[in-house]
């Protein structure tokens, strides 16, 4: 039993760490993210599906404002859900450096508190209403 102990600790921190916001987290956390959370539309590729889930690689509007993407994730448009109720800023902001320095995008990384004043714009009654 007392051999099992590490390797649970080392089990919890990770299961941890898909859930908590941990500050040494960056863009290799994001792209664990981005597997998990995002890949299901945009594919691991970053190339989407044609005409349902769009590139994010080579996307312009991805690379460009930090706080305009970020909103776009927090609140989601058309067929892509929010993720205000599901991610933290540090989680945002981790996806969003993977995805602005992967398939050859050049965006600057996202701060979690760039995020975190987008989040706060939000107005309440919205933030209530996203559920999934
Ligand atoms: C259920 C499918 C789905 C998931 C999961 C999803 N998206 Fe999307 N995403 C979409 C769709 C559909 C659009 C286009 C929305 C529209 O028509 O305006 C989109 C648009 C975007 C855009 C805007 C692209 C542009 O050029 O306007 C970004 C950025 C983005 N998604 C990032 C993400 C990130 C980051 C994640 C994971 C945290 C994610 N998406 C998860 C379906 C999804």
């Amino acid at each position: 039993m007392k051999r099992l102990v590490p390797g649970l600790i080392a089990l919890t921190v990770v299961f941890c760490l898909g859930s908590a916001p941990v500050s040494a987290q960056d863009a290799a956390a994001g792209g664990a993210l981005f597997k998990q959370k995002c890949s299901p539309c945009h594919q691991v590729t970053g190339l989407g599906i044609k005409g349902v889930y769009p590139a994010l690689a080579g996307d312009p509007f991805v690379v460009g404002d930090d706080k305009i993407v970020a909103k776009t994730v927090l609140l989601g448009r058309g067929g892509m859900p929010s993720f205000l109720p599901v991610l933290t800023d540090q989680q945002i902001a981790d996806v969003l450096t993977y995805v602005r320095s992967s398939w050859g995008n050049k965006g600057s990384p996202v701060p979690p508190a760039d995020v975190a004043e987008v989040r706060g714009q939000v107005p309440q009654s919205e933030q209530k209403d996203k559920g999934n």
